[in-house]
């Protein structure tokens, strides 16, 4: 393929990256936005390939088949609730791939090179490995947080930022060594940057606690970005650097986004120690109600749906785990079938991964007029008749916004206090990903639905469809009834 050609396959690859970008931010287009992604990725693989020397198609085919293969099998199994940890390890794989490419390529460096070329080549190499190397760690740790392998607690190590800084101070140093003192010492410092940058990336992430896991998955998405912008830089790709900055901001507009909705520092985010500390005992025993909590059947969760104007459906990580999205739909065509309005509030990090509650519901064919965002619902609570929680917690938890001291402070959060009646539907009192207790379940107007979210809803949906059919008399929209 011609220099010419390649060009125009690479714009072409690139502009459809774009438009996949711009379709994945709706609902209703990210089925195309996602086809732009696949026919993009494709016309830039065809292309790469169709470039290189005909004597490289065996080495390449010997690569790129068995990992398409095994890609290919581990994405058709994954569960949807462990999707955060699929995304969490991929990254990890593009950071060890800017750190081998550097490596590589520092190994194997053009002879054609003039001076100043060489140095901007040097640094290229530098900071991809060092970008590399941080993505590459800090996302293991965070896959084997999110797949519970290591504890979702923040592991704070005593003046954790003055290592931190230490080690990007000796980084720099090494990077001084590394394009002064020519090709005698220049792999020691490279591979000794490489070790130090993995530690950083392993420091950085142990410290973050659970509740801020969703911002360092965005962050990392965003690192794993930079160190593709940099392999393209040493591969003289330029494909690879549109996609590689095209990754590197939108994540970290969305890290931006999701500190915003958690109301987080991004900084203190990234140099870790917040979602830790528990909440002293008595201040949460202020709020509890004598300890106890009240229960619902499903049958009774059933009539007070039945009886209420306006229910609010409150979905999170407990839905996807129960797989419970289909008897959620169905039991939110029973509601609006009789006249009960319908919503569903969805919070920015409900679930394990951004969007999540919205892709299931959205596989479950709710439709999306009535899945509203947090900030977009919030304030109607209080004229709600009843609430149901669906497996969510931390995103529900009022101490949030009514204890200081707790973990989540400040992190704004669905107000389903508020409405007449709140029923939590989860299995037992167990507290969610951040482990802070949540006084939502011993106010006066919460009723538990201890159980599996799907069997409950199946149990709640049933009834409804045993009342559709016995009850020939309840007022349906639009038609009359009765006459008299
Ligand atoms: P969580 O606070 O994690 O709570 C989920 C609840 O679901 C648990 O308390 C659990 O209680 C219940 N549950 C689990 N399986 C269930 C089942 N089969 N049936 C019924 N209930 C079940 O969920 P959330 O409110 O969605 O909050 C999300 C949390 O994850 C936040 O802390 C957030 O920061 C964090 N996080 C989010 C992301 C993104 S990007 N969204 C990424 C990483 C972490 P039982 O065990 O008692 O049933």
């Amino acid at each position: 393929m011609t220099n010419n050609l390649l060009t125009v396959a690479y714009i072409g690859a690139s502009a459809l990256f774009i438009l996949s970008l711009g379709g994945l931010s709706e609902q209703q287009t990210a089925r195309k936005g996602n086809i732009y992604g696949i026919i993009g990725m494709l016309i830039a693989f065809v292309a790469t390939a169709l470039s290189l020397d005909a004597n490289s198609y065996g080495l390449l085919a010997s690569v790129v088949i068995p990992g398409a293969a095994i890609g290919a099998m581990v994405a058709s199994r994954v569960a949807m609730t462990s999707m955060p940890e699929l995304v969490a390890i991929l990254h990890s794989f593009v950071g060890m791939a800017a750190v081998l490419v550097g490596i590589a390529n520092y190994l194997q460096q053009s002879q054609s090179l003039t001076q100043v070329e060489s140095t901007i080549h040097q640094i290229e190499i530098f900071v991809g490995v060092f970008i590399g190397a941080v993505t590459f760690t800090g996302s293991v740790v965070a896959f084997g947080k999110l797949r519970g392998i290591i504890s979702s607690k923040p592991f704070l190590l005593p003046g954790r930022h003055l290592l931190n800084l230490s080690a990007i101070a000796a980084s720099v140093w090494l990077g001084f060594l590394f394009l002064t003192r020519g090709n005698s010492t220049g792999l020691e410092a490279l591979l000794l940057m490489c070790a130090i940058a993995s530690l950083l990336g392993i420091n950085l992430v142990m410290a973050i606690g659970g509740a801020d896991m969703p911002v360092v998955i965005s962050m990392l998405n965003s690192y794993s970005g930079w160190a593709a912008a940099a392999a393209g830089f040493m591969l003289s790709n330029d494909l690879l650097i549109i996609t590689g900055a095209l990754v590197g901001s939108s994540g970290a507009i969305l890290s931006y986004i999701m500190c915003k909705a958690m109301n987080r520092s991004f900084l203190s985010v990234i140099l870790g120690g917040f979602g830790g500390q528990t909440a002293p005992e008595t201040a949460f025993a202020s709020v509890r109600t004598g300890g106890e909590v009240a229960k619902i059947t499903a049958e009774d969760t059933a009539e007070l749906l039945r009886s209420a104007k306006s229910v609010i459906i409150v979905p999170g990580y407990g839905m996807a785990v129960a797989q419970a999205q289909y008897a959620v739909s169905e039991l939110t065509k029973h509601l609006r079938v009789r006249g009960v309005q319908v919503r569903f509030g969805i919070h920015p990090v409900a679930g394990r991964m951004p969007g999540h509650m919205n892709v299931l519901l959205a596989e479950a064919k709710v439709p999306y007029d009535i899945v509203l965002e947090m900030d977009e619902i919030n304030e109607d609570f209080p004229k709600t008749d009843v609430v149901l929680v669906i497996g969510a917690n931390d995103t529900v938890n009022p101490s949030a916004l009514e204890n200081p001291n707790s973990p989540i402070a400040g992190m704004p959060v669905l107000e389903v206090w508020k409405a007449s009646t709140v029923v939590v539907m989860k299995r037992s009192m167990a507290s969610g990903y951040a482990g802070v207790e949540n006084p939502l379940f011993y106010k006066d107007n919460t009723l538990m639905l201890f159980g599996d979210a799907k069997k409950n809803l199946d149990a709640i949906v049933a009834k409804f469809a045993q009342l559709s059919e016995e009850s020939v008399d309840i007022p349906q929209p639009g038609k009359v009834v009765w006459s008299t």
